[in-house]
């Protein structure tokens, strides 16, 4: 398994629409409401495609033997005052591959590229009590504040969201 930013999602599409829809069915909370249809999910994917030529976006995959199991993205700000700063957006990881390292590495692999860009700040939110949300915190990331009802379910449960920050430093 390794981890490659990707120009070209059209190798993928079929893997990052699987992705996209299961993750989704399992009930995660990534922009989007259950049920996903698969159009729905290429439509995504292709919007994504033209982030990534805009240059708004930069998209990294795990990849094995030419099929892609998770993906990550990395927003960079592209506001004067924030050239130092990137958003990390929809961390996902096909659910029968989860529980492998993968979630990991496709963030150890996005804080590199953020550090090659020079983006040396990071920002991100997740669902409370998700397992994300965790994770983050023992990848260094400080939690700075929670919104309360940021998120609502089709049956109208509400969910809180938590909002986290690194700073990146050197590899030592
Ligand atoms: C969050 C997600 C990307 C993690 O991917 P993964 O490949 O399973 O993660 P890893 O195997 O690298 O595990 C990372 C850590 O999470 C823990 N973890 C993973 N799944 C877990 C679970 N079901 N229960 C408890 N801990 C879990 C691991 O033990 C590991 O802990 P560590 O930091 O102490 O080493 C994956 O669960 C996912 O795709 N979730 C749905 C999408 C989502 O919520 N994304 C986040 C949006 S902000």
């Amino acid at each position: 398994m390794q981890v490659e930013q990707i120009t070209d999602l059209a190798p993928y599409l079929a893997d990052l629409t699987d992705i996209l829809v299961n993750t989704v069915a399992s009930g995660a909370s990534v922009g989007f409401l259950p049920p996903l249809e698969r159009a729905g999910a290429e439509a995504y994917w292709h919007g994504v495609q033209a982030m990534i030529d805009a240059g708004t976006v930069i998209q990294l995959l795990a990849i094995e033997n030419g099929k892609a199991y998770g993906a990550v993205q990395l927003a960079p700000s592209s506001k004067d005052n924030a050239r130092h700063r990137a958003e990390v957006q929809k961390l996902m990881v096909a659910p029968r591959s989860r529980r492998h390292g993968i979630g990991k590495r496709l963030m150890v692999a996005l804080e590199h590229t953020a550090w090659e860009l020079g983006r040396t700040l990071l920002i991100l939110d997740t669902r409370r009590g998700d397992i994300a949300d965790g994770l983050y915190g023992r990848m260094g990331y400080t939690r700075f504040g929670i919104v309360p009802a940021f998120t609502i379910d089709s049956d109208g449960t509400s969910h809180d969201t938590c909002f986290f920050y690194k700073h990146l430093t050197p590899a030592k």
